[in-house]
């Protein structure tokens, strides 16, 4: 355990927070209404170099680290758990399953252009009738020459649409469960592959969620992720790092609803002085700051040892847990503390608190996390 950030994760943590504050808080009111994602952010994100801060230079990134990635998603989603969520989805589920499991090729044709901000990354597991019960999916990738026919279709993917680069799974082989399946990179543009419906959601507006079908998409064999039958085991291990995303996206916006509701104590006065001075504002403002540096640590704690190269899916899935439970929390109690006025669109708070309900849901609810935990728990 450490307690101290290096420089250069103090570096990322205040180029990240002037970037969001100058160029992502000014329109997060905004594109939430209008439900907007704003390419030209992701572009900006591209040209500081926030695209790829955990893969090494040499496949375009920054050669940073897991704990300077969560902190630069912690500080986007302190003002737009949108653009957060982007970044985690672009880095955790389709940048780490290349960077893991792709061959030099495929880094350099896929990995490089996303590091570099050119091209954005997705990852599409979840199916209508398989969510939380993931191996269960339905699409097929059938081996014709030197190419794989993929049908099927996937819902719920973050980035889709607009993302050109997508970590795809199927089933090789229909007979052998879990074994049976495997990871594809398909390319936006390739005959076969759509976008279907584009979800009207509470939260998390400006991301975009759609679902992705796949009509005889013939997508070339070295597009295999992988071996085939490694595709469950590659999805996995890929959530395994994406839930610590969700836990700094959740910590980001329960400290974007304390400095707010923190603010707003100070000014707002009844019975002749301000609401904070009350121990019943004063006390809620202190819970809440002390769940957002819980989860913090435990965040940075799993961060770190990914980056460390030790064993860290208990850790992440602990991270979310927590973080995700305490971001609804601190959001709502947020809401509470600006009374009617945080019921309104004048303030922020109401789209904090819409925007954490996902963090307990998406990447593993919270209850498939209890699972993750405690299978680890019970086999070690
Ligand atoms: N790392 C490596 N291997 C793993 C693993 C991991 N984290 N988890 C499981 N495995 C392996 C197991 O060891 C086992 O292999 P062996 O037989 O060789 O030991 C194999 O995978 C099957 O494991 P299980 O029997 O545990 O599998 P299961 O079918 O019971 O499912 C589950 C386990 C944890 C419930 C899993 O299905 C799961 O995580 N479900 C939730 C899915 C999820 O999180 N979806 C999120 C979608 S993405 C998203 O939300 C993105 C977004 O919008 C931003």
């Amino acid at each position: 355990m450490f307690f101290k950030l290096s420089e250069e994760h103090e570096m990322i943590r205040k180029m990240v927070r002037d970037f969001a504050k100058n160029e992502v808080e000014p329109t997060a009111a905004e594109r939430d209404e209008e439900e907007r994602f704003d390419r030209a952010i992701f572009d900006q994100m591209g040209e500081l170099g926030l695209c790829g801060i955990p893969w090494p230079e040499e496949y375009g990134g920054i050669g940073g680290d897991y704990l300077g990635y969560v902190i630069a998603v912690e500080e986007l989603s302190r003002v737009c758990a949108s653009v957060g969520v982007t970044l985690s989805a672009h880095t955790s589920l389709a940048g780490w399953p290349i960077f893991k499991f792709g061959n030099e090729e495929q880094k350099q044709k896929f990995l490089r252009p996303m590091a570099e901000g050119k091209k954005i990354g997705a990852y599409g597991l979840t199916e209508a009738g398989s969510g939380s019960d993931a191996s269960n999916m339905k699409t097929v990738a059938k081996k014709d020459g030197d190419h794989y026919i993929l049908n099927g279709a996937k819902i719920f993917i973050t980035n889709a649409g607009d993302a050109e680069i997508y970590v795809v799974f199927a089933r090789t082989d229909i007979e052998a469960g879990y074994k049976g399946v495997s990871a594809f990179i398909v390319e936006k543009g390739t005959p076969g592959f759509s976008f279907g419906k584009k979800e009207k959601k509470l939260g998390i507006r400006s991301s975009p969620t759609l679902e992705i079908i796949f009509e005889d998409c013939r997508v070339p064999a070295e597009n295999l992720l992988g071996n085939e039958g490694d595709g469950f085991k590659i999805a996995m291990m890929t959530l395994d790092g994406g839930r610590n995303g969700i836990a700094a996206q959740a910590v980001g916006i329960a400290q974007g609803a304390l400095d707010a509701a923190t603010g707003y104590a100070k000014e707002r006065k009844q019975f002749g002085k301000p609401i904070g001075a009350n121990q019943g504002i004063g006390f809620k403002l202190a819970d809440m700051a002390t769940k957002i540096e819980a989860a913090r640590l435990l965040t940075y704690q799993a961060a770190w040892r990914e980056s460390e190269g030790m064993p860290y899916g208990k850790e992440s899935a602990m991270s979310k847990l927590f973080a995700g439970d305490i971001a609804m929390e601190v959001t709502t109690d947020a809401v509470q503390v600006f009374g009617g006025y945080g019921y309104t669109k004048d303030y922020p708070v109401e789209r904090y608190m819409r925007d954490a309900k996902i963090t307990q849901i998406y990447e593993g609810t919270q209850e498939i996390q209890r699972l993750v935990i405690s299978k680890m728990l019970l086999k070690d």
